[in-house]
């Protein structure tokens, strides 16, 4: 029970109370949209996939978490690129998650979220707040001059799934959304026809809200510059799953400095959020052969998610 503070007259809980209620009623929704009606109880609860102990393998400096007590939560900071650290030990497999997860890890995790928790019906008006913002940028005052517009973000409000890119390309700065060209239509189709899913059901978003010209990677002060608006999108929406897309959105996202190669097909947290990273699906249309690993990585998504994975045809 929690203990009242006799003094000022107020339970001291109460906040973190109700903050715990709304998180659980949110998950619940979530749950429901997605087929959930029953939940188990807990004896015959089959095992919560844990797909965070996150290996914290980057980060060099004062940032750097100690493994394990308590489980860290890798913590985005769009800083330069540090050196290449020792390669860390391979970790431990992923473990082997239930086929239809009740509940996704990160409702009691911890997270480091510095804004108040948005109703879901609250979120569309919260965003084009955002969104509003974001049109007026004038940070990086070189991409401000070039663009034709801010790409903003495409997708849900209450998405259980978020995609992050790069940033924009010459299509996606012409149509202000996000992943619409070549690489886009390919992550369409990984949504879709991989995961079953509708593209108008995930939130998609870039690192930048601005197209680098020439599609050059951006700087890491043009990532620090606008990195704000990309947490409080995720401060606002709450995914439940977020999917790194390709090296520049892992990066600054884990702080690491870790190839994609080590760093998909396993789970790492933001803010506390259990997150993948796999390849950018330009790369994939660049490099097909990669396609099967990339595929490999969603269905590790969609096994958490509780989500049906189809059968290999023939
Ligand atoms: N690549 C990205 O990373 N983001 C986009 O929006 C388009 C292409």
């Amino acid at each position: 029970m929690a203990e009242i503070d006799a003094e000022a007259g107020t339970d001291p809980y109460e906040e973190e109370r109700a903050r715990l209620v709304r998180q659980v009623r949110a998950r619940l929704e979530s749950l429901a949209r997605a087929g959930v009606a029953t939940l188990p109880k807990s004896p015959e609860r089959p095992p919560v996939p844990r797909p965070a102990p996150a290996i914290v393998e980057s980060a060099p400096g004062p940032i750097a978490a100690p493994p394990m007590t308590p489980p860290p939560v890798e913590r985005p900071r769009p800083a330069p690129t540090p050196p290449t650290p020792p390669q860390a030990p391979t970790p431990p497999p992923a473990p082997k998650p239930a086929a239809r997860p009740v509940a996704a890890p990160s409702l009691f995790g911890s997270n480091e979220f510095k804004s108040p928790f948005v109703e879901p019906a609250d979120r569309p008006a919260a965003l084009e707040v955002l969104r509003a913002e974001v049109a007026a940028c004038v940070k990086c005052a070189n991409l401000a001059a070039t663009r034709t517009q801010t790409v903003f973000a495409d997708g849900s409000a209450t998405a259980r799934l978020m995609f992050i890119g790069e940033a924009p390309g010459a299509d996606e700065d012409r149509r202000g959304v996000p992943f619409v060209g070549k690489a886009g239509q390919l992550l369409t189709d990984m949504i879709t026809k991989g995961m079953g899913l509708r593209r108008e059901d995930v939130f998609i978003a870039n690192i930048l809200k601005c197209r680098p010209p020439e599609n050059r990677d951006p700087t890491p002060q043009e990532s620090s510059n606008c990195f704000g608006y990309l947490e409080r999108q995720i401060e606002i929406v709450r995914p439940e799953f977020i999917c790194l897309l390709g090296r520049i959105s892992a990066s600054t996202l884990l702080n690491t400095a870790l190839s994609m190669s080590r760093l998909r097909g396993r789970w790492h947290r933001v803010y506390g959020i259990p997150t993948i990273a796999t390849y950018h699906p330009a790369y994939l249309l660049r490099t097909p052969t990669a396609k099967k690993d990339a595929w490999e990585d969603l269905q590790m998504l969609m096994r958490a998610m509780g989500l049906v994975i189809p059968k290999k045809k023939g």
